[in-house]
């Protein structure tokens, strides 16, 4: 199914592209992850029933509400882009209209997601290629104190990563790549996703 039929299936609007005014260094810009990249990735990871996802970066919100729909957990986004974050809003007012019967809730916090308060329930986290390494550096540090005060397992979910996210995660942090899902016919060798985990057995010796 292409990209619109998708986006119309969910009563969403999340194509094209949002750049920022010139000048800005550490934000990217919007884009949405690919369905057909999403069907790929679930095909080839399961999240579980227990899961709840924060999407850093979350822009209009497509993985937002395809996580909930298709496995109808718990997902918060987080965007920093004010009017992209006003379409995610609106997207979820149509989205919900559709998916009254899904209990999880789906939530969006306008915000920087170097800000978020990493909640005791959250364990999976995805990232589009929202920001520097610098502000990933940050987040990665925010989501590890939050396991070091309430241990539990914990995923990241890394799609189009670049050399850096990869060598910081390798070398500066406890996280174990468990799992790549490629996508069929990438042209872009970025275009894959790479799962990283923290068990939470491994937490006491390796995060303090
Ligand atoms: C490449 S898009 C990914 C969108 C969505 N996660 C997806 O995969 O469909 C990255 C998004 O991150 C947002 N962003 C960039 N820096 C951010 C920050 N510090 N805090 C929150 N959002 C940020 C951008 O505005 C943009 O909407």
């Amino acid at each position: 199914m292409g990209e619109r039929k998708m986006d119309r299936s969910l009563s969403i609007r999340t194509t094209g592209i949002r750049e920022w005014q010139s000048g800005e260094v550490h934000y990217n810009r919007y884009e949405p992850t690919p369905y057909a990249a999403l069907d790929r990735l679930f095909q080839n990871y399961n999240m579980g029933q227990d899961a709840r996802v924060v999407d850093f970066g979350c822009g209009r919100g497509r993985v937002a509400f395809y996580i909930h729909k298709r496995f109808g957990i718990p997902v918060t986004g987080i965007e920093v882009n004010d009017k992209t974050y006003e379409e995610a809003i609106s997207n979820k007012t149509a989205y919900r209209a559709k998916a009254k019967h899904i209990k999880a809730p789906i939530r969006f916090e306008y915000g920087h997601a170097e800000d978020y308060q990493v909640k005791s329930t959250d364990n999976r986290f995805y990232f589009f290629n929202p920001f520097s390494i610098k502000i990933f550096r940050k987040v990665v540090g925010n989501i590890l104190e939050s396991v070091r005060e309430n241990p539990r397992s914990v995923d990241l979910i890394i799609y189009y990563p670049t050399a850096q996210y990869k060598q910081f995660l390798k070398k500066d942090t406890p996280f174990e790549l468990i799992n790549k899902v490629r996508i069929p016919k990438a042209l872009d060798k970025k275009e894959k996703f790479l799962i990283y985990r923290l068990r939470q057995e491994d937490i006491d010796s390796n995060t303090g």
